[in-house]
Formats: C-alpha cells, structure tokens, sequence
C-alpha cells in the first residue's frame, strides 16, 4: 500500500466544497478592491528564498524541500508566495504598468516542519500583495480587504495584533540595546539564539523556545525605539483602522519569522486555535524588490493560511455549504437514461444540484440510495410517466409524491426546496 507523504493531505468531499466556497469569496472579495490574480511556478531558484526569506529563518535554515534537478541546479519549492510575487514583479517588468500593482494568489505552499494540528508540509495559503505604494493608507487597504474576507466567511472573533518594526536603520539601535539587555542571559538562551546572536539577533524575538521567551519578554519593544517616521506610518495605520472600526490589538514582540518586513507587520489569530497557530501574516515589504535587483518599489500584503482557516470556520458558513440540498433523478426501467440526465440537466440549469441514477438500481434501492446521501427529494423518471412528458418528483422529506410536467420540474423542484427556507 502507498501512502500519502508524510505531512500532506487529501481534502476529500464534502470538506472540499468548503475550500471552493472560501476561495469564491476570497475571488469575489479582492477582484472588487482592484486584486487580480497572478498564477506562479511552485519551483523556484533556492536563491531566491534565501535572499528574500532570509538565510537565518527557520524557513530557509530548516525547512525548505531544496533539491538538485537533473542539471544540478538547486531549485525548492515555495515555501511562501511574496517571493515569487516580487520575483514575478521585476521579471516581467510589472514597474512598467500603471502603479500600484494589486495582485492576489492562492496555492499550495511547502515547508518541512514539525507536524501537529494546523501545521502541515503541504498547506495552501491565500494572500494578496500591494505593491508600488509606501503610504499608511496601503496598509490599511490590506488589513480592509482581509477583513472583508473573513467579516464575508461570518468571522466575527478573530484578532488582528499589529507591531511596528521600523525601518532597517533603526535595526542596528534596536538590536544594540537588545543585547544588552539580554547580555547577562546570553547563556540561558537556546542553541540557535546563540548562533542568532551573531547571525541575525531580531530573529531570537521569534524563537519559540519558553526560556527564549521569557527572556524577550522583558526586553524593551522595538516599536519604542524606531524613527519618527516610522512611528508616524504604524500610528497612522492604527488611526485609519480605529476610524474603519476594525479592532486591532499592539503586539510589542511581534517580529514575524521572515526577513523582508519593516514598519508595519500583522499576524491574525483565533480564539479557537490559540496564540501560537495564526491564521494570517503580513507587513510591508518595501526593501525586497530592491534586494533582488529591482528598482525601489514599496510594497505590503499578507496571506491566510487556508488550512487552517477551514479548520475554524464559523458553524453558519459550513451550514451553508455543507448542507447545499441535493435533488436525485432516478431513471427507472429500459431506455430512461438519458431523459434521466436530460432532466438532470434541466435542474442543473436552475442552479439545483441535481446528481442521477447511472448504476442501474431499481426504484427501491435508487430511494435507499437518495436516503443515504441525504437528498430532499428524488425525480423518479419511468417509462409510463415518459410517455406522458412527465416525472415523479417525491418529496423524500414528507414522503409525499406527484406527477409533474418535464417542462415544469425545475420550477417544482425549485418552490420544494425555497419551501424550507432555503435555496
Ligand atoms: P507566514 O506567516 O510565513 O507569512 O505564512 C502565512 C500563513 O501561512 C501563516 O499565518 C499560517 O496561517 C500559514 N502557514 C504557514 N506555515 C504553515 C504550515 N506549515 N501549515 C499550515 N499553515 C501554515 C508568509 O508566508 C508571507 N509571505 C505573508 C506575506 C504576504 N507578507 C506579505 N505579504
């Protein structure tokens, strides 16, 4: 027996219809603020993810899938999509184009980590990415449209925390007065925050080991220390969204486990899965195309982990979804299969989810079958009703029948199903 690898999933029916509904609104939501979708390769340079992600993270020190291709070039699959949004930017010379650059994306991502719930080495995330824009108001477009997403999946208890992370000149302050502080602890941190400790100190803000934490716990915020400019953009950040009615709560030690941020960076969590399991990341990113070899284009965005998005979806939305009414058709006796599907059809067209009959069941087990996966009703279609251009449609919840007119079993079928209150 072959297995599925290791920290991979199948999303099976109907859980599916859940992340096609997600990924409807989620289309919906960010084409209507201007988003269109950019579709990138899942293989990239290595490069390209060391030099953006950022060679001390645990993305790129522990957990990309790297490997040689038959040419011996190293090439690894996303672990991320702002990457290859900027790589994408610049290569197709996207400067060009009237700015700013909207741009969405939805897919899977790889990384190699531990597995526990939630956190998975193929997962799919959602995000979109702003770029050609340095203004608060760029990241307020951001955090609007992830809140209109999930206000529209009837999300009513996430938290969004925010930090600010200032700007890379005021990196060499922050980290100077952080290790000072953590100076007479230095040998009560982690084997890899000592090594951060020369490589990429602002990374131990975002070590998950409980004594690392403690430890950065006492430590002074970076927020206290970043330019006024700085300052100004993240409270001017703060005011937009306080005036939009969307709560957001500071978070001092939010560093985010990516290089590329400064100014503003977001995390999105859930009562439900706990501080540690977020749901969404983002900032604003306006050094990385430059990194790359780009021209200065200043950029924001975020992205939702979808897996995880499914897993605490609110019950209403699932509802919906999941308990979408089905309606069988039963062609029953010789030569009834194809008007079965003709009336199938029919149904179909009227946005009814209407699945036939196509094994050859009799009448008997056809409606033990429509039991089973829990149809509304069943349009029994035999051969003497044929004859008269008609159907049976059964309402398999009251148990009640009648004969109606093909023409007219769409419409039937439609006022049965209004009739419970839903469509
Ligand atoms: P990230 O925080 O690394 O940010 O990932 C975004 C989201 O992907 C996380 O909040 C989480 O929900 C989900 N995620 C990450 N790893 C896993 C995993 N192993 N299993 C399941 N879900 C996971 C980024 O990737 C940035 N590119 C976000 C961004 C866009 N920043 C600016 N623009």
């Amino acid at each position: 027996m072959i297995q599925k690898v290791k920290g991979t999933r199948d999303i099976l029916p109907p859980d599916s219809r859940l992340w096609v509904e997600v990924e409807t609104v989620a289309h919906k939501v960010f084409s209507g603020f201007g988003y269109d979708e950019i579709r990138l390769p899942l293989l990239e340079a290595t490069e390209l993810f060391v030099r953006s992600v950022g060679e001390d993270t645990d993305i790129v020190s522990k957990e990309m899938y790297t490997f040689a291709d038959r040419k011996g070039r190293s090439l690894t699959l996303r672990p991320e999509g702002t990457a290859g949004v900027a790589r994408a930017f610049i290569e197709n010379g996207l400067g060009q184009r009237p700015q700013p650059v909207r741009l969405s994306y939805l897919g899977p991502m790889f990384r190699y980590e531990k597995m526990q719930r939630g956190r998975y080495r193929q997962f799919s995330q959602i995000g979109i990415e702003l770029l050609g824009a340095k203004t608060a108001a760029s990241d307020i477009e951001v955090l609007v449209v992830l809140h209109t997403f999930l206000s529209e999946l009837g999300f009513d208890d996430l938290i969004i925390v925010l930090n600010n992370l200032g700007d890379p000149e005021d990196r060499p302050r922050f980290i100077d007065g952080l290790k000072a502080e953590l100076t007479p602890h230095q040998e009560e941190l982690c084997g890899d925050c000592r090594r951060r400790w020369q490589a990429n100190p602002l990374r131990i803000l975002d070590c998950k080991v409980a004594r690392c934490r403690e430890l950065v716990a006492d430590t002074t915020p970076v927020a206290e220390v970043v330019s006024d400019e700085a300052r100004a953009h993240v409270d001017a950040v703060e005011a937009g969204l306080a005036l939009l009615e969307i709560p957001v709560r500071r978070a001092p030690r939010l560093v985010r486990g990516i290089d590329y941020y400064l100014r503003t960076v977001f995390e999105v969590v859930s009562p439900q899965l706990g501080e540690d399991t977020v749901i969404c990341g983002g900032g604003r990113y306006d050094r990385l195309i430059s990194d790359l070899g780009g021209s200065q284009v200043a950029a924001t965005g975020f992205a939702i982990g979808e897996d995880r998005l499914v897993e605490v979806l609110p019950e209403s939305f699932r509802r919906r979804v999941l308990e979408r009414p089905v309606v069988v058709v039963l062609p029953i006796g010789a030569d009834t299969a194809a008007a079965g599907l003709a009336v199938t059809r029919s149904l179909v067209d009227r946005g009814i989810s209407a699945p036939a009959e196509v094994t050859g069941r009799s009448l008997k087990a056809g409606l033990k079958w429509a039991g089973k996966i829990g149809a509304r009703a069943a349009v029994i279609v035999g051969e003497t009703e044929l004859a008269e251009e008609a159907a049976i449609v059964r309402d398999l919840d009251r148990g009640e029948q009648e004969k109606v007119k093909l023409e007219e079993v769409p419409e039937y079928v439609a006022r049965l199903i209004a009739s419970d209150g839903q469509t």
